[in-house]
């Protein structure tokens, strides 16, 4: 089983808005509302990929209700705990015109120290029958910025894999508590990293100092594929995988699909490689469909044959 941990998950309204502009009033062409939060849209993902997962964290008041019952209709198997203040509503504009998409996102609710002894006895719960969990996504109010940190902690005590997707201080305490996997995507990078990079020297230095800060291997997405430092039977390995750029329907939730196929190749035993490479296509096919997390592993299939990966060396020059 996998574990996916949504902390501060959500209710996702995305507008279509043909020509939006600020200070105007318009119409939507087109609407849906899903539940979200990074680990909630990774879970969906790898549901469809046909490997087993549950999605747990927090999910407060009557949107927190809704979350739990859009979960149920979606089959995607949950294990929420409720708590007294509301979760998010979250709305994104997408202009079709331009392809522009705006994200509007609520503070997220309070967690009581009550609450959250709660969560960490059913994950620690959930845990025991886990060979991965997922951290993804901000964090509520009323928790520490180290609580990924000392989950991590908590749950490789079981034997459990752990991959981290968030960024800024819950990243930075993330990665000391040495999760197996981490998978930020640039701008997160750099800030972890402390500098920006411009060239693919700097990107794949990027990926094997993360690993010197605590991960086990660290995988930067971009926007035609991802860098990453990753462990094989030899030691040590650096890869650039690419994929084409696609015309994107909707690029919310890439970093999502991209973690969720990562997951279901590792969890189904393939090799560092074609787990990248399989994330990188599923991040791609994503991008074609509105809504985070949803993609067409029969397309997946398809575009996997375009998806290629470098094994970067000592002055490599792939680009
Ligand atoms: N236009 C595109 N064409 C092809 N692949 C794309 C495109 N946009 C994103 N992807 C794929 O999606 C993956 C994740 O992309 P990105 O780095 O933008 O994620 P992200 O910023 O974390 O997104 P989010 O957090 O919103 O889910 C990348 O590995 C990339 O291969
Ligand atoms: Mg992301």
């Amino acid at each position: 089983m996998i574990i996916t941990v949504t902390l501060n998950a959500a209710l996702d309204k995305t507008l279509e808005v043909p020509n939006f502009t600020p200070g105007r009033r318009h119409r939507t062409v087109d609407q849906t509302t899903m539940p979200g939060g990074k680990g909630v849209n990774v879970a969906r993902a790898i549901k469809r990929l046909g490997q087993p997962v549950i999605a747990t964290g927090l999910a407060g008041g009557a949107t927190g209700t809704r979350i739990v019952e859009a979960l149920n209709d979606e089959a995607i198997l949950n294990a929420f705990v409720r708590i007294r203040e509301e979760s998010r509503t979250n709305t994104a504009v997408l202009d079709p015109t331009t392809g522009m998409h705006t994200e509007i996102n609520e503070r997220g609710p309070a967690v009581s120290e009550i609450e959250f002894e709660l969560f960490v006895e059913k994950l620690l719960y959930l845990a025991k029958g886990a060979s991965i969990c997922v951290f993804a996504g901000s964090l509520p109010r009323g928790v520490h910025a180290d609580v990924y940190a000392i989950l991590i902690r908590e749950v490789k005590r079981l034997g459990v894999m752990t991959m981290v997707d968030t960024e800024g201080d819950p990243l930075r305490f993330a990665v000391r508590a040495e999760p197996a996997v981490v998978s930020p995507n640039e701008p997160e990078a750099e800030e972890l990293v402390g500098h920006e990079f411009n060239d693919l020297d700097d990107r794949a230095q990027a990926v094997a100092e993360i690993t010197r800060l605590g991960a086990s291997e660290a995988i930067m997405t971009v926007t035609d594929g991802c860098y990453a430092q990753v462990l094989e039977e030899g030691g040590q390995a650096a890869y650039r995988v690419r994929v084409s750029e696609q015309e994107p329907r909707s690029r919310i939730g890439s970093g999502d699909a991209f973690l969720a196929g990562y997951i279901a190749a590792r969890y189904g035993g393939r090799s560092a490689v074609d787990c990248l490479r399989y994330g990188v296509a599923c991040g791609a096919e994503s991008t074609q469909h509105f809504g985070a997390g949803v993609l067409d592993p029969g397309k997946v299939e398809r575009l996997l044959g375009e998806v290629e990966a470098e094994r970067l060396g000592v002055g490599a020059e792939i680009g």
